[in-house]
């Protein structure tokens, strides 16, 4: 069993990534094969300053660390630095299909109205993440809930390859790991909006660098309605803050919503934000001193990456020279 994720150096790493993703990634080191990576090519799809971008590959590698990815165990690198990953993109853009890819929400939402505008890369962007996963072979892809339908795209690619080649055991179909508490953390600001480090409110995420009085400060902002807590579940129905909210509360204590609901039902946010900002505080602000700290040594995190690229390419290329072989190509 082989683990493969990876997280988009686009802008700071916030709980949603966290609780969606990583937290995933420091339980399974334990016990499988994992390669964690900073995706820098996925970012470009959008534009990003080229200078911001080395800073933020910098900063998703030490926010890995901080959060607990221990770098003997799993391997950490950015994707540009293994080029296996470009290689099987290119061959998985003639496996996928058009009408596959205009399917994609991720696009639609990313490009907006004005699609003639986006670039090549971003319509694409799935089949790269495709062949970030198989091309390690992955058996299995830690990610939050809206990565399910860019997995459900790499099993179809995986499945076709095999099939058109006639190779039906050469790439295994790639399980999502998606359920669980924190598979879709919302805005603080919005509760039908998603949690992204892309929001241009500062208030509407906690990132993992935010100091203590900030996380505390934030979720004192957070939306809310004038109505106390339900006592069951049935009672955040249409009240997607306070869902948010009791959800973020969960995931961060390990209890069920049920559960927090039969602590905390009846009570107003007068009292149940406190709780779940002291919560956050315990949880969260360590791991963004840590960050901070490794953030001041980038040729630390530079010497990471560089040495988790070579092993991740020591694995890549042979797969990468299989596929080329079936394909057809010269080897
Ligand atoms: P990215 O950088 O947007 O997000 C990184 C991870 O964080 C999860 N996530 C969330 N989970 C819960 N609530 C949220 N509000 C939230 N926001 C983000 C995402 O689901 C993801 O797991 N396409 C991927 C990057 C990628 C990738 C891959 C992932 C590229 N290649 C190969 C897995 C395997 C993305 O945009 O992640």
């Amino acid at each position: 069993m082989r683990v493969l994720s990876g997280i988009q150096p686009s802008g700071d790493m916030q709980l949603g990534n966290y609780l969606g993703a990583i937290r995933k990634f420091v339980d399974l080191q334990h016990q499988y094969d994992c390669n964690f990576c900073v995706v820098d090519m996925h970012a470009i799809t959008v534009w990003q300053d080229p200078v911001k971008l080395r800073e933020q590959t910098f900063h998703i590698a030490a926010a890995y660390i901080a959060a607990g990815v221990d770098p003997e165990k799993a391997v950490i690198f950015h994707q540009s630095g293994v080029r296996a990953h470009a290689e099987l993109a290119w061959i998985l853009n003639c496996v996928a299909r058009l009408g596959w890819l205009d399917r994609m929400t991720q696009f639609k939402d990313k490009a907006g109205k004005d699609k003639e505008r986006a670039s090549v890369g971003l319509y694409t962007y799935p089949v790269l993440q495709a062949a970030d996963i198989l091309v390690y072979k992955a058996t299995h892809v830690p990610v939050g809930e809206d990565q399910k339908q860019h997995l459900e795209l790499s099993r179809d690619i995986a499945g076709k390859f095999n099939h058109d080649f006639k190779t039906p055991d050469f790439f295994p179909l790639p399980e999502p790991l998606i359920k669980g508490p924190g598979a879709r953390i919302m805005s603080l600001r919005d509760g039908t909006a998603k949690m992204s480090k892309s929001d241009p409110s500062a208030n509407a995420c906690i990132y993992l660098k935010d100091d203590a009085d900030l996380i505390a400060k934030k979720i004192k902002k957070a939306k809310t309605d004038p109505e106390p807590l339900p006592t069951e579940l049935d009672g955040l129905t249409d009240r997607p803050e306070a869902k948010n909210l009791v959800g973020i509360y969960g995931a961060l204590s390990g209890k069920s919503d049920e559960d927090v609901l039969s602590e905390f039902g009846g009570q107003g946010f007068g009292v149940f934000k406190p709780a779940l900002a002291e919560l956050a505080v315990e949880k969260i602000a360590p791991i963004g001193t840590e960050l901070r700290r490794l953030e001041d040594d980038p040729t630390y995190l530079a010497g990471i990456l560089e040495k988790g690229a070579e092993k991740a390419a020591a694995i890549a290329d042979p797969i990468v020279r299989d596929v080329k072989e079936i394909v057809g190509f010269l080897v």
